[in-house]
């Protein structure tokens, strides 16, 4: 486990100033280059929740496309797709949610699942967490059951899974600062 962390570690590049002067990018593209971390990553996201029958994993646009349809293959169970406005071409619901400064929506299929489907939200990484507590309204809202949370790094001082939902499996596998 230890071994499979350290690789992760390494094939994540960090950039400094990027977007934004003081913000220091986590970049997961290498990740993804290498086939052999690329296989092992979907893999190791997808164990934890082996056997809680996830129906749904559904990915935050757009970071969160890039493993989250892999940890459903893995998983057998579906993809969904939370996008940001506009992108969805049937009818939606939508959540507007606070940034720093201003405020961002997501929105979500309105037939993306039955009432009482099991959901697993993933996504790149957490920071505030804004994202993936408005995922969690909207699945909430379409009756879904949000059992786990799946992120592959964390920003621990930003506290972001503080506004997850509690008695759902969190799991992480790097918690960066
Ligand atoms: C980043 C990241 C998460 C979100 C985390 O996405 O991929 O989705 O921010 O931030 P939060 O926990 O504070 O909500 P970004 O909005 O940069 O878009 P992208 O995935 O399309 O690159
Ligand atoms: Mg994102």
């Amino acid at each position: 486990k230890q071994q499979i962390i350290t690789l992760l570690k390494d094939n994540i590049r960090k950039i400094p100033d990027f977007p934004k002067p003081g913000i220091q990018f986590k970049d997961i593209t290498p990740l993804l280059q290498n086939a052999d971390t690329l296989e092992l990553t979907s893999r190791v996201l997808a164990r934890p929740f082996w056997r809680k029958d996830i129906d749904f994993v559904i990915g935050l646009e757009s970071r969160g496309f890039l493993f989250g349809t892999q940890l459903a293959e893995n998983l057998h169970a579906g993809f969904v797709p939370i996008r940001k406005p506009g992108k969805l071409p049937a009818e939606t619901i939508s959540v507007t949610y606070q940034l720093e400064y201003g405020e961002d929506q997501l929105e979500i299929h309105k037939d993306a699942f039955s009432d009482g489907a099991r959901i697993l939200i993933h996504d790149d990484l957490i920071a505030t967490g804004g994202s993936a507590k408005a995922a969690t309204q909207l699945v909430e809202e379409l009756g879904g059951k949000v059992v786990g949370y799946s992120f592959i790094i964390e920003l621990a001082a930003l506290e972001g899974l503080k506004k997850l939902n509690n008695d759902a499996q969190t799991e992480v596998l790097l918690s960066l600062d």
